[in-house]
Parts: C-alpha cells; sequence; structure tokens
C-alpha cells in the first residue's frame, strides 16, 4: 500500500464560503415556516425566551463539538466517530443520524414542495384579492388533494439530488454565498410592511412579551427541539460540513457566526408573520399552514406585491434548498464512503427512499393516510416529532458527550486552537458549556418531558 496517497478531500474554497454553506443548511424552512407556528402554538414570547436560551446554552456548544468532530476524523457523520475512536461504538451516534436525515427530509421536502406552488401562485397572481379566509382554504385545498403536492415535492427532491451530484464546492457553495443575503433583505422589506400594520402592535406583543405561565414541558421540548432542528443539528450535518473546513479556520468563531445568523433570521421571520397574524385576524397556532397564510396577505397589502411574493417564494424555496442539500449530503457522504459506491449510485437510491417517505407524509395531511396514526400522532406528526424533537436532542446530548469526554484533550485543543495558533480566551468557557451545561441542559429536558422531574 506505500505511496498510495488518498485522493484530497474536497475542501470549501473560502471562509466566506464555510459559512455560508453552514448557514445555508441551518436557514430553511425551520426558520420561515416552522419557527413562527412553533411560537404560535407554544404561547408565544415565553417560547421565545426558552429557545434563545437553548441556541446560546446548548445549540453552540454543540454546534463547535460537531465542528471539531468532523475537522480532526476528516470523514462523514459516521467515519468520523470511527476514525476517532475506533474501538468504541460511538459511529452508532451517526447512524442515528442519518436515519433522522431520511425521516426529516421526508416532511421537509413535502413542506419545500408547497413553495415551488407558491412560487407558480405568485407567477400567475392567484392570490390577487382574495381575502384572508380565502387564502387559508386555497392553501388547505391544496395541501389535502395530494397530486399537486407530491408532483411538487418529487420535482424538489430531483432538484436537490441534482445539486449533491455535482459535489461539495461546485454545488453548493457557490448558490448560498449569493442566495442568502437576498433572502435577507426581502425580510427586511416585508417587515416594514407587516409592523407599518394597523394592528400589528398586538402581534409584537405576543412575540416579545413572555407570559410564563404558558410554560410546560412538551412547550420546554419544542423549545429545544426547535433549537436543534434550526441550527441543523444532532444529526451530523455540520460533522459532514465540518470535515470540509479547512485547517486553519477558527471553528468557535464559525460556530457562533451561524447560531447568530440562524436566529437572527428566525426572529425576523417572527417579526414579519406575528404583526400580520394579529392584524388580519388569523389564529397563530394554526400550525403548518401559518406562514403561506399570512404572507401572501401581506404582499396583498403593499405595492409591488406581485414582484416582492414572486421573490419571496423564490428565495424561501432556495432557502429550503441549501437546507435539504445538507441533509441527503449527510446520506450521500456516508453511503459514497463507506460502502465505496459512487456519488451518484448513493445519490439516486437514497432519493428514491426519501420519495417513498415523503409521499407517506404528504398522503397523511389531508389525504387517504390522514386517519392512519402512530401514537396518536399522524406519519407526518410523529416523524417530525420523532426527529426533531427526540433524535435531534439525543445525538446533541450524545456528540458533547464524546467531544467533552471522549474524543481526547489533546484532539479538541488542536481542534479548537487550529494547533496553538489562535489563543483562544473563550475556549475555557466553551469546554465547559461542552461538558457540563450543555448535556446536563438536554437531560434535564428530556427527563422533564417525561415527567420524572417537575420544574415550576
Ligand atoms: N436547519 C434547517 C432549517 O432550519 C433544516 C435542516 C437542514 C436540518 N439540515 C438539518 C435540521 C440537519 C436538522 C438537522 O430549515
Amino acid at each position: 500500500m506505500a505511496g498510495v496517497t488518498p485522493p484530497q478531500r474536497e475542501r470549501f474554497g473560502s471562509k466566506f464560503g464555510v459559512i455560508a454553506a453552514a448557514a445555508g443548511s441551518a436557514v430553511g424552512l425551520g426558520n420561515i415556516w416552522k419557527f413562527p407556528y412553533e411560537v404560535g402554538n407554544n404561547g408565544g414570547g415565553a417560547f421565545l425566551v426558552l429557545y434563545l436560551g437553548f441556541v446560546l446554552l446548548i445549540g453552540i456548544p454543540v454546534m463547535i463539538s460537531e465542528l471539531a468532530i468532523g475537522r480532526n476524523g476528516q470523514k462523514n457523520a459516521i467515519g468520523s466517530f470511527r476514525a476517532i475512536s475506533p474501538k468504541r461504538p460511538w459511529f452508532l451516534v451517526g447512524i442515528i443520524g442519518v436515519a433522522a436525515a431520511f425521516m426529516i427530509f421526508a416532511f421537509y421536502g413535502s413542506v419545500a414542495g408547497w413553495t415551488l406552488e407558491y412560487i407558480f401562485q405568485s407567477a400567475k397572481n392567484g392570490f390577487e384579492g382574495k381575502t384572508p379566509d380565502q387564502l387559508g382554504s386555497m392553501f388547505d385545498n391544496f395541501v389535502e388533494n395530494p397530486m399537486r403536492p407530491l408532483m411538487w415535492q418529487t420535482i424538489f427532491i430531483v432538484l436537490t439530488a441534482s445539486v449533491v451530484m455535482a459535489g461539495v464546492k461546485k454545488g453548493i457553495e457557490k448558490y448560498t454565498k449569493i442566495l442568502m443575503p437576498v433572502l435577507f433583505l426581502i425580510i427586511l422589506v416585508l417587515i416594514v410592511r407587516s409592523v407599518t400594520l394597523p394592528g400589528a402592535g398586538a402581534g409584537l406583543e405576543f412575540l416579545f412579551k413572555p407570559d410564563f405561565s404558558k410554560i410546560n414541558a412538551s412547550v420546554i421540548l419544542s423549545a429545544l427541539g426547535q433549537a436543534f432542528f434550526s441550527l441543523s443539528l444532532g444529526m451530523g450535518t455540520i460533522i459532514t460540513y465540518g470535515s470540509y473546513i479547512r485547517k486553519n479556520d477558527n471553528l468557535a468563531v464559525t460556530a457562533i457566526q451561524v447560531s447568530t445568523a440562524d436566529t437572527v433570521i428566525a426572529i425576523m421571520a417572527g417579526i414579519a408573520i406575528f404583526p400580520a397574524v394579529f392584524a388580519f385576524g388569523i389564529n397563530p397556532s394554526q400550525g403548518e399552514g401559518l406562514v403561506f397564510v399570512t404572507i401572501p396577505n401581506i404582499f396583498q397589502q403593499m405595492p409591488g406585491g406581485y414582484v416582492f411574493s414572486l421573490l419571496f417564494f423564490i428565495l424561501l424555496a432556495v432557502a429550503a434548498l441549501t437546507s435539504t442539500i445538507s441533509l441527503l449530503e449527510v446520506i450521500v457522504a456516508y453511503f459514497s464512503e463507506e460502502y465505496k459506491i459512487s456519488r451518484k449510485k448513493a445519490t439516486i437510491y437514497s432519493s428514491i427512499v426519501i420519495l417513498f417517505i415523503g409521499t407517506l407524509c404528504t398522503l397523511s395531511k389531508g389525504g387517504p393516510l390522514t386517519d392512519f396514526t402512530i401514537f396518536g400522532k399522524n406519519i407526518w406528526g410523529f416523524l417530525e416529532f420523532v426527529s426533531a424533537d427526540i433524535l435531534l436532542p439525543l445525538g446533541g446530548l450524545c456528540i458533547v458527550i464524546f467531544v467533552g469526554f471522549f474524543m481526547g484533550r489533546k484532539r479538541v485543543r488542536e481542534e479548537l486552537t487550529n494547533a496553538g495558533s489562535i489563543k483562544g480566551r473563550l475556549i475555557p468557557v466553551a469546554m465547559f458549556l461542552v461538558r457540563y451545561i450543555a448535556p446536563i441542559g438536554i437531560a434535564l429536558v428530556f427527563l422533564n418531558a417525561i415527567g420524572l422531574l417537575k420544574f415550576g
């Protein structure tokens, strides 16, 4: 074997490219679709406070840990654990992660498909002149007749697969770098219109004035799950991307920048949505349709609404695409590296499985599988709950314990200080969060959720 050097692993080409790709993964439907409806379902401001606390004390340490594992292991989500700890079964954490990626992509692809329908509707001016009620039933009708949603979902999965096949640098980095900043600007425009609607104040109050009596065990679990989901943590996405990061990029700073960008966009989405929700008398806890009903209403009330609406849904689809790319990349990197099949084959086979599970999800939203339930939830609800609220935090728990206690101080230091070239006075703080605060925090939320422990 002497003299055979493995081909160079692909690398992100620039520092901004890394942040754009990781932020591209993090910023997606989780921020603009899921965050507002979770806030709406879970009572508003108090949920936001919990969410922010979890991002800071748990999300950022988990993200630093994932980056460190990936860059040190130089492999996919499973292979990196094996490379660092060949004798212990830590790679199982990666396997759970790959399973979670299939589950998340299944329902996520459905919602991503909705964004394509809304591009189409925007283009043909389909929201024109509709009342809030009519926009509501327009959404319901669309979702409950599954043929169109299935068509869009299929198109979306094919789109994702074609980018992933092209590879990391050419595919992922190129697009996110340009499109993320544009999305940010459009949300700003939406905010300006939303907060100047008559009656907008009630929405801001709902979002920012915490009513702590609304907090219970399930609200706490949802806030933690949302933090993991929105930051793309707990299933190896950031491990996989970490393996593509250059040796001289600062991991802790990257984690803080990505988390900040993600959180800012989620809050901005909230500021754009809730004033309008209250101004139009929409029910804030109506669930998955919230954004798809509210946003067209805002555009109706706006000069240039046609153009902005079209642009907004295009960018939402792109944001979703950069996230589904990262979900699929976890799966494809694993199968292509570990089983020595080509990137192309790995992409095609896994996309077929995703389309299959995704179809079941879509059919459970008002379609023929609506009444099929598992533990009282339909297929979609079950997969969303198990992946986001259980598997991701569980994966995160294992990840911080691994980095905190099993990866080896030397390796961890090497990654956090770039082999000694960064001073990093904050590293002890980061390590304290990784070793104690994050794991204890996640464990407490779980114990509370299953009723073994009671807060408040
Ligand atoms: N974070 C993305 C969003 O907010 C979704 C996502 C992409 C994700 N990759 C992930 C969620 C990995 C959990 C784990 O839309």
